[in-house]
């Protein structure tokens, strides 16, 4: 059987880490492309380089043309700009809304039958214009947010009740980052939900809200500490998750920001909840029953992509 092949487009920080778990998980073979002459080349030879020590058979290739993307099975998407200190992850709208553009047509004309897998931020937003500019079935255009905010939430649990990560499951759902929507009442050590753990006097609501607070401020948090970037190595293993659910059809159940028609009282717009992902891409939108407090901040997380949608379709015309 032929191996899979996976395009990355955006060789940067978050691309670069892609490439890397891709290739040590040898998932497929790896195209790194970016407009960027010399930085993809220069990584897939770099990461070729260290295949004899670790012993993975995945070929890198770096490119700066669309053609060498042709007939990936993933695209995963980080070209664009990343957000410095004191940016608003909505400040990258315009330009990055111009790169979706590029790169759907890109993925279009050169990789229509791939899933693809959107980081570009402001992601929700995002996600929702790549699918527009690639016209790729909806199913097959997710955006990486949630599985990113669990995992940061899911970090933070493990270390407050002093457990491994492992043993930790978190439920977010809406928009990414600051709309995220931690649902506490399906977050778990083992199965035992939080509010239990509080109860049991494994913390308090004080100390959970708090973490609830600071994964919602978890990329800006980053972003503040290393001055000229933002974080790469976790939302690459999140991507990485997602792709690796579809190459090898697992069926996981992931929060991803998905396309949604109707479901959670949502028409038309790219939002995060949970969905099985397999071979056929999303196989299946999970709609859980929300209490009072979790709908009303999802329903703030919605009006949030809502607005951003309406932005995008103010400076693109032919998104409208
Ligand atoms: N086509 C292809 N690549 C592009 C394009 C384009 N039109 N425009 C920019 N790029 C490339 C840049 O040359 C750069 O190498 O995208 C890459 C982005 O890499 P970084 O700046 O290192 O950003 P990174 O940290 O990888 O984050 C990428 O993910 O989480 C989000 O907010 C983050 O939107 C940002 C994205």
């Amino acid at each position: 059987m032929a191996r899979k092949k996976i395009a990355l487009i955006g060789a940067g920080m978050i691309g670069g880490t892609l490439a890397h778990l891709a290739a040590m998980k040898e998932l497929g073979d790896i195209v790194l492309f970016d407009v960027a002459e010399g930085l993809p080349q220069g990584k897939a030879l770099d990461l070729s380089q260290s295949s004899p020590v670790e012993g993975f058979d995945s070929k890198l290739k770096g490119a700066n043309s669309y053609e060498d993307i042709t007939d990936a099975d993933v695209c995963i998407v980080t070209a664009g700009i990343a957000r410095k200190p004191g940016m608003s992850r909505d400040d990258l709208l315009k330009t990055n809304l111009g790169v979706m553009k590029a790169v759907g047509e890109g993925i279009a004309a050169h990789a229509p039958n791939s899933f693809v897998i959107c980081i570009t931020n402001p992601l929700d937003a995002m996600v929702w214009a790549l699918r527009e500019f690639s016209g790729l079935p909806h199913q097959k255009v997710v955006g990486m947010a949630g599985v990113l905010d669990s995992a940061r939430f899911q970090h933070f649990l493990a270390e407050e009740f002093d457990v491994s990560v492992q043993d930790v499951t978190a439920f977010v759902l809406g928009g990414h980052g600051d709309t995220m929507v931690p649902v506490i009442e399906y977050s778990t050590v083992a199965g035992i939900p939080i509010p239990d753990l509080i109860k049991m006097g494994w913390s308090t609501q004080e100390r959970i809200d708090a973490i609830v607070q600071r994964t919602r401020s978890g990329g800006g948090e980053i972003v503040g500490l290393l001055k000229t970037g933002s974080a790469y190595y976790a939302p690459a293993s999140s991507a990485i998750a997602m792709a690796e659910s579809f190459l090898k059809d697992k069926k996981r159940l992931l929060p991803c920001a998905a396309h949604l028609t109707g479901q959670y009282g949502v028409d038309n717009l790219y939002v995060g909840v949970p969905i099985v992902i397999g071979a056929n891409g999303v196989e299946r939108i999970v709609e859980i029953e929300l209490n009072e407090t979790a709908r009303a901040n999802f329903d703030v997380s919605v009006e949030a992509v809502k607005e951003l949608v309406v932005a995008c379709k103010g400076i693109e015309p032919a998104l409208a």
